[in-house]
């Protein structure tokens, strides 16, 4: 395999009954502390899309910050950052979705992709697919067309990806002997 893939791995901290008991917790922290791994993380998602006529980079609060943006310098797009609620100060539209116990929500501001746009969305993770789900929704209600969702990490058999609405779904690392992380 890539070798910049196995030091993405390995510069991955997996804290084990993080939040709470049973949970692998994936840290990525740790790959932000690591030039060289952090540097192969958006030179490969960077190959991967430059040549796709992206011109939209959206990304989810709040991890999904920490490499959308550099994805979209490089490939010329702009950004467009979903977040939890009440935090964007012009209109916005609204997608909830489901947690274990209750639901959360993301906005996006109205007015920032045009119908038909190339979008990709960009968040650290992908566990139920429920928050990439509400992603793919508030993009599409404004026209634009999702390309694909890309994470850095996600489980080998994602069980997101059917609730992606059929999009495509591209991950750069699976932890190996885990069933619950986050
Ligand atoms: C985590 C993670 C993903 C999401 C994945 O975010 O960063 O965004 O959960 O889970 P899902 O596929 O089951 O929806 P979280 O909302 O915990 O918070 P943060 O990114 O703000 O830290
Ligand atoms: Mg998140």
């Amino acid at each position: 395999g890539d070798p910049r893939l196995e030091a993405i791995s390995a510069a991955i901290r997996v804290v084990p009954d993080f939040p709470k008991k049973g949970i692998m917790f994936q840290d990525i922290t740790t790959l932000l502390l690591d030039h060289k791994a952090f540097k192969h993380t958006i030179d490969i998602f960077v190959d991967r899309y430059r040549d796709m006529q992206i011109s939209v980079v959206a990304g989810v609060e709040a991890r999904g910050f920490l490499f959308g943006p550099s994805i979209a310098l490089a490939i010329g797009a702009k950004f467009i950052p979903l977040r939890k609620p009440g935090k964007l100060p012009g209109k916005v539209i609204s997608e909830s979705y489901e947690l274990e116990y209750g639901h959360d929500r993301l906005e996006m501001h109205v007015g920032t992709v045009e119908p038909r746009e190339r979008v990709i969305i960009i968040d650290d993770l992908v566990a139920t697919g429920g928050t990439l789900s509400a992603a793919i929704s508030l993009l599409e209600s404004q026209g634009a067309e999702v390309v694909e969702c890309a994470c850095v990490i996600g489980l080998p058999e994602v069980k997101g990806q059917h609730k992606l609405k059929g999009k495509p779904l591209y991950v750069l690392v699976e932890p190996s002997g885990v069933d619950e992380f986050c």
